[in-house]
């Protein structure tokens, strides 16, 4: 197993997010000793385990962006055949990312996305000591439009950080290794993209005389979707054995961009259960049986037909409004038609 999802897999177990028990409660994660805490988690590397020791907090921040990585995947996924779908601490995704298709290549950037995320936000707000705001934008020109103010945020340390503490470069470079780097990367060139001019106006009464401005990053849902459309353009690759790196599996096909995100296997289809491609099938799949796309039963279910399920809901409905100030609605039962995978 690569190093990354020993990584994900040790985070995620240390924070518990899966809700499964073994995970500390927040007092225990307070009063813990923190070079205890990075020997105690069996999966870090020693140069991990080092980044670790330097700083308290990290292993939470690092923590938290990637199981915001996973659950961002399972977001976007949500309507696909294959959904994301995790397992259990010790092996958070299964079997599917050892397969060298599109699927793991997601899983890599969206991870490694999540904690550049997460450490650079962390960085703005002040919760990590040895990184703050990014004041070298403040050289950069504005051609006279604004003044750069408050606090940028330092994508470029969140990036050297992430790169750090999740890239694994001391192995011998095989041909996955080259797939995951490459991966890893492009999700944080995605994320370091994905980011606005925050402005706030200074004057008399509104007239915006002075503007201040910096930079923050888009909310994390904006990079799983770049991600996504990366997701469905990946481009299929094979090594270059002499100079030992990718290149597109045939001269016909465009040279991927470095964030663009690229494979070496092609995927199940994932129709029917394949424990050793990751393959859960789409049995018991719940699907839109008016949608032709993705998520519609035809492709959901892979042909073999869907069935229906009439369900009854309750919620709130002809809401009145008694001044003032009380709201008195009536209890509206309605049937629902929902239909799954054969
Ligand atoms: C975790 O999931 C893997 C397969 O995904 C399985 O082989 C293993 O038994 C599971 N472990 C536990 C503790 O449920
Ligand atoms: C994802 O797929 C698995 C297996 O096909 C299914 O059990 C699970 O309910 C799905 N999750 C969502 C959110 O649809």
């Amino acid at each position: 197993m690569d190093r990354l999802i020993v990584l994900v897999c040790c985070v995620v177990t240390y924070l518990g997010v899966l809700g499964t028990s073994g995970g500390l409660s927040r007092e225990q994660r307070q009063i813990s000793d923190p070079v205890q805490e990075c020997d105690n988690s069996p999966y870090l590397e020693p140069r991990q385990r080092a980044l670790c020791q330097k700083e308290t907090r990290l292993i939470n921040v690092v923590g938290a962006g990637a199981s915001m990585g996973i659950e961002e995947c399972k977001h976007q996924f949500q309507g696909r055949r294959w959904n994301c779908t995790t397992f259990n601490n010790t092996d958070v995704f299964g079997n599917v990312i050892n397969i060298q298709s599109r699927e793991t290549a997601y899983i890599y950037a969206i991870s490694s996305a999540g904690v550049m995320y997460s450490v650079t936000r962390a960085c703005a707000q002040g919760s990590l000591e040895g990184c703050g705001c990014d004041d070298s934008v403040r050289s950069e020109s504005t051609e006279g439009q604004f003044e750069w103010g408050g606090c940028s945020e330092n994508l470029k340390y969140g990036s050297k950080f992430a790169s750090d503490f999740v890239d694994n470069k001391d192995k011998e470079m095989d041909s996955f290794a080259l797939m995951n780097l490459w991966n890893n990367k492009a999700g944080r060139l995605v994320t370091r993209k994905e980011v606005d001019l925050v402005c706030k106006c200074h004057g008399v009464s509104g007239s915006c005389s002075v503007k201040i401005c910096w930079r923050k990053m888009r909310p994390f849902r904006s990079v799983g979707s770049v991600l996504k459309e990366k997701f469905d353009g990946a481009s299929l690759m094979k090594v270059h054995r002499r100079k030992n790196k990718l290149r597109p599996v045939s001269k016909n096909m465009k040279r991927p961009s470095k964030q663009d995100l690229v494979y070496l296997e092609n995927s199940p289809d994932f129709c029917e259960p394949n424990p050793k491609k990751g393959s859960l099938g789409t049995r018991g799949r719940q699907c839109d049986k008016d949608s032709y796309g993705l998520d519609g039963c035809n492709l959901m279910c892979c042909g073999r037909g869907y069935y229906t399920v009439v369900k009854e809901f309750t919620e709130d409905c002809d809401c009145k409004f008694f001044w003032c100030c009380r709201v008195v609605c009536n209890k509206c039962t309605f049937t629902k038609e929902l239909n799954y995978c054969n």
